[in-house]
């Protein structure tokens, strides 16, 4: 089975999987690193970590678009329902489904979740998700560092999105901390140089990567993608 995952820009992913397509935090509108537009992406299931804008983003438009199953905690699913997003699966932390292109469990996420218009977006949550084929891939979402990544680690990490940016979620240090803490086979970075407050040198973090742990760094321009 051949996976593919993508990096759309800012915290946005598409993972191509068991003839599926799933997009991560579609925020496209308004993102100046945007690799694809609201009007031509496809998606069978989408996936929403949090209620800020630079997540929630275009889902609910390209969810009515598509008719993609949208899937996050129940809050968000609520909160879509009356927008015109008739596919909804509510989850939250702990939990964990099967899917079409995998087992997603939601995971904590030290962060916050309000959505656009201000209403409560529950808690922001992480990603587990187990491939058919066994490989595991954890998107911590937003997050600060917390010892509990080593928890999330013992599942055996082949892949984790880890946010580098700073400011709103963990940096370069912690996220080299969060590495060591999960320990996964490679780590790509998410979340960084989609505007200056959050610029970040990911070259200069990679090789840290390769000489502080034991992971493999793999750094994406937006629209690049990686085979798994
Ligand atoms: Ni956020
Ligand atoms: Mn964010």
């Amino acid at each position: 089975m051949s996976t593919t995952l993508t990096w759309l820009g800012h915290s946005a992913w598409r993972l191509q999987t068991a003839g599926t397509t799933l997009l991560i935090d579609p925020f496209f509108t308004g993102n100046p690193a945007a690799a694809t537009t609201v009007d031509e992406v496809a998606a069978d299931f989408i996936v929403i970590t949090h209620g800020h804008g630079d997540h929630i983003g275009d889902a609910a438009a390209i969810a009515r678009r598509t008719g993609a199953l949208v899937i996050s905690n129940f809050e968000i699913i609520e909160w879509l329902a009356p927008q015109g997003v008739q596919r909804g699966h509510a989850m939250n932390i702990g939990g964990a489904h099967s899917f079409p292109f995998g087992d997603l469990k939601l995971t904590i996420a030290h962060h916050s979740s309000m959505l656009p218009d201000g209403s409560s977006g529950g808690n922001p949550c992480g990603l587990l998700i187990r491939l058919s084929d066994g490989q595991k891939i954890y998107h911590a979402g937003d997050t600060g560092l917390f010892y509990d990544m080593k928890l999330i680690g013992e599942a055996g990490i082949d892949l984790a999105i880890l946010p580098i940016g700073d400011n709103f979620t963990m940096g370069p240090d912690d996220a080299i901390r969060a590495v060591q803490l999960i320990g996964p086979r490679r780590v790509v970075p998410t979340h960084f140089n989609t505007w200056s407050l959050i610029a970040q040198d990911a070259a200069a973090w990679a090789a840290r990567v390769r000489s502080e742990t034991v992971a493999e760094p793999v750094v994406l321009a937006p629209g690049a993608s990686l085979s798994l």
